[in-house]
C-alpha cells in the first residue's frame, strides 16, 4: 500500500454528502468561482438522505398556516426548542421545497384528491404530531429522488469537487498548531481544514480550506438496533467536540416507533406516513393498545408511542408488535407505499394482506454541534450543518419531517453567510503539517476493534435506550471509560482505518450521551428515567463544553 501523502486546498471544504452537505455545495456554487470540495466516507449520497421516506414539511396547504407549523413543532420539543430557529425554519421551508422543484425533484402529485383544502398540486401526508397534512413526498422514498438529483447536479457543477471514499479524521484548527503565528488573531481558535484518509488507497490528506463545514449526519450507529445506514457514526460531533466546539442536548436520541422486525432486515424503516395514511398498532392477538397511552394513538408524537411500544413488549414478553394498513384498499397501498410494499415482500410480509412486525430502532440524534442560524460554530471558519448540529429546532424531540427540511434551509443560509464572508474578508492559508503516522505501524489485529464496536452498540442499546435510570447509565460511564481507554492506546500505537476512526469517534458520542443524560434529573421529551419521571420546572439545554476550553457541564437556559 502507497504511504504518500499529499495536500489538497479549496475555499470550502464540505464534509458529508448527504441532504445539508449537497444543498450547501449547489449554493455556495451557484454564480460562484469558489472551489467546492465535498468529502464523503462512502460514495456521494449515501447517508440517511437517501433512505428518507416520508418526506419534508412545509406549509404549502392554504388552510394550513406557519403558526401551526410552529406550534407543533414546540409542542414535540417539549418545551425546549429555540423559537427563534423554529420560526427561521418554519418561514424558510416553502421557498426550500420550490428551490428543490427547481433543482428537479419530482414530488408526488395530487392525485386523489382524497382530502380538502390543497392549494397546489402535490400530495401533502400526515405524520404524528402534525396537526396539517403538510408532508410533501415522493411515494415513500423522498431521500432518494432528493438525493439522486442534488447528487447529478453537484457532479456536474464545474466548481465542485467531490471526493468519494475519503473518511474526515480529524479538523486542524489554529490551536493545536504550534505555530499559527500567520493568523491575524491568536486569541481565537480557528479552523483550517481537516486530514482525510483516502479508503482506496489508504493514504491520509492534509485539506486545506478557508472555511470548513460539517455535514456528517447523526449518530444512531451507537445503538445496536438503528434505522441508518452504516455512516451514521456520529463522526461531524465528535470531530468538533475534540476541536473544541459545544456539543448539547445528546440525550435526546429519537427512537423511531416502527422499524421493520425481521432477523434479515437490517436498517428497515417503515414510514410514519403509513400511520398518518391509517395503519394501527396491535398486540400479536390483534389488540390495538395505542388508546392506554395516548388520545391521539397512532398519531401521537414518536417518543409516546416509542414508549409505547417499549412498554406492551416488556409487559408481555413480545419480540415485536404489529404494524396493519391491510384494512386499506391494496390500490391505495400499492400507490402510496411502494417501495416499503417491495421491500416487505422480499421478508416474506405483504402489506397488502397482513400486519407487520415492528419494533422501535434509534432514528434521529437531536442533540449535536451548537449553531447559530447561520451554520456558525464556536470555532472560527467551522460551520456546521444538518444531523450533525443542535440548532434549537428539535428541543427534546424532533417533529416528524422536519429534518430534513432543517437540512435545505440551514444549508443555504450557511451557504449564504460563507459567500459574503469570502467575498468581503481575506483568508489567511498557514502551511499545515501532514499528518503524521511516523510512530504507528500496521494494526495486529481487528478483534479488538469489532469486539469494541458490538459491545459499544449494545450497552448503549441496554442502558441509554428508551427508557433510562441512574444506575444503568452509570453502568455505561464506567464502560465508556473503559473503552475510551483502549481504543485510545489502540488509535495511537497503530494506522486508523475506516472502522478504528468510526469507532473512536462512536465512543466519543456514546460518552457525550451518556454525560447528557446523567445531567438531566427530569423526564423531558425523549428522555425518559424511572428515576426521575416528572417535568423538571426549569427549561433548559444541556451543553457539554470540551475540557481544554473549559471544564463546565453547563445547563443554559434557551432565550
Ligand atoms: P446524512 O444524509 O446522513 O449525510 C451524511 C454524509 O456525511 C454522508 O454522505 C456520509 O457518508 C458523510 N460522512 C459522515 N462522516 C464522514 C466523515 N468522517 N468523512 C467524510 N464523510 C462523512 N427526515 C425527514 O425530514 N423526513 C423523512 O421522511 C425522514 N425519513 C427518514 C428515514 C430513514 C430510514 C432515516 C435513517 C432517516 C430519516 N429522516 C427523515 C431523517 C433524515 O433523513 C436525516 O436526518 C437527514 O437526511 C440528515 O441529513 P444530513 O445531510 O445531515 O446527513
Ligand atoms: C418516516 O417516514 O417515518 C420518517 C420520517 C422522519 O424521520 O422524519
Amino acid at each position: 500500500m502507497s504511504e504518500k501523502v499529499s495536500t489538497h486546498q479549496c475555499d470550502v471544504l464540505i464534509i458529508g454528502g448527504g441532504a445539508a452537505g449537497l444543498s450547501a455545495a449547489l449554493h455556495l456554487a451557484k454564480d460562484s468561482n469558489k472551489k467546492i470540495t465535498i468529502l464523503s466516507k462512502e460514495e456521494l449520497g449515501e447517508g440517511s438522505s437517501l433512505y428518507a421516506q416520508g418526506g419534508i414539511s412545509a406549509v404549502l396547504d392554504k388552510n394550513d398556516s406557519f403558526e401551526s407549523h410552529i406550534e407543533d413543532t414546540l409542542i414535540a420539543g417539549a418545551g425546549i426548542c429555540k423559537k427563534s430557529t423554529v420560526r427561521h425554519i418554519v418561514e424558510n421551508a416553502p421557498s426550500a421545497i420550490n428551490w428543490l422543484i427547481e433543482q428537479g425533484v419530482e414530488f408526488t402529485l395530487n392525485h386523489g384528491n382524497e382530502y380538502d383544502g390543497v392549494d397546489g398540486n402535490y400530495h401533502l401526508t400526515r405524520e404524528g404530531g402534525h396537526s396539517h397534512r403538510r408532508v410533501i413526498h415522493a411515494d415513500d422514498a423522498t431521500g432518494r429522488e432528493v438525493t439522486t438529483t442534488l447528487e447529478k447536479l453537484v457532479k456536474a457543477s464545474p466548481n465542485i469537487e467531490v471526493l468519494e471514499n475519503h473518511i474526515a479524521i480529524d479538523l486542524i484548527t489554529s490551536k493545536r498548531l504550534k505555530n499559527s503565528a500567520k493568523l491575524n488573531n491568536k486569541k481565537h481558535n480557528y479552523c483550517l481544514g481537516a486530514y482525510a484518509l483516502n479508503k482506496e488507497c489508504n493514504t491520509v490528506s492534509t485539506f486545506r480550506a478557508k472555511v470548513t463545514a460539517l455535514a456528517t449526519g447523526g449518530a444512531s450507529k451507537a445503538y445496536l438496533y438503528t434505522s441508518n445506514p452504516d455512516t451514521s457514526t456520529g463522526d461531524g460531533i465528535a470531530m468538533a467536540w475534540r476541536a473544541g466546539c459545544r456539543v448539547a442536548n445528546m440525550e435526546f436520541m429519537q427512537f423511531h416507533p416502527t422499524c421493520l422486525f425481521h432477523p434479515h432486515a437490517k436498517s428497515s424503516l417503515i414510514s410514519e406516513a403509513l400511520r398518518g395514511e391509517g395503519a394501527t398498532l396491535h398486540l400479536p392477538d390483534g389488540t390495538r393498545f395505542m388508546q392506554d397511552h395516548h388520545e391521539s394513538m397512532e398519531l401521537a408524537p414518536r417518543d409516546i408511542v416509542a414508549r409505547a411500544i417499549d412498554y406492551e413488549m416488556k409487559k408481555h414478553g413480545l419480540d415485536s408488535v404489529f404494524l396493519d394498513i391491510s384494512h386499506k384498499d391494496p390500490e391505495f397501498i400499492l400507490e402510496h407505499f411502494p417501495n416499503i410494499h417491495e421491500n416487505c415482500l422480499k421478508f416474506g410480509i405483504d402489506i397488502t394482506k397482513q400486519a407487520t412486525p415492528v419494533v422501535p430502532a434509534a432514528h434521529y440524534t437531536c442533540g449535536g454541534v451548537i449553531t447559530d442560524l447561520k451554520g456558525r460554530t464556536d470555532i472560527k471558519r467551522l460551520y456546521a450543518i444538518g444531523e450533525t448540529t443542535c440548532t434549537g429546532l428539535h428541543g427534546a424531540n424532533r417533529l416528524a419531517s422536519n429534518s430534513l427540511i432543517e437540512c435545505l434551509v440551514l444549508g443555504k443560509s450557511a451557504a449564504d453567510d460563507i459567500k459574503t464572508r469570502l467575498n468581503t474578508k481575506k483568508y489567511l492559508m498557514p502551511e499545515l503539517p501532514d499528518w503524521d503516522a511516523s510512530r504507528v505501524s500496521d494494526p495486529d489485529e481487528q478483534i479488538v476493534v469489532s469486539h469494541n464496536w458490538h459491545e459499544l452498540r449494545r450497552f448503549m442499546w441496554d442502558y441509554v435506550g428508551i427508557v433510562r435510570t441512574d444506575k444503568r447509565l452509570q453502568r455505561a460511564l464506567n464502560r465508556v471509560n473503559l473503552l475510551k481507554e483502549e481504543i485510545a492506546e489502540y488509535y495511537s500505537n497503530f494506522k486508523v482505518n475506516n472502522d478504528l476512526i468510526e469507532l473512536r469517534n462512536l465512543v466519543a458520542v456514546a460518552e457525550l450521551t451518556v454525560r447528557c443524560a446523567m445531567e438531566r434529573k427530569e423526564s423531558r421529551g425523549l428522555h425518559f428515567t424511572t428515576d426521575y419521571p416528572d417535568l423538571s420546572e426549569k427549561l433548559t439545554d444541556t451543553v457539554l463544553i470540551p475540557k481544554r476550553f473549559s471544564t463546565a457541564v453547563k445547563c443554559r437556559e434557551w432565550s
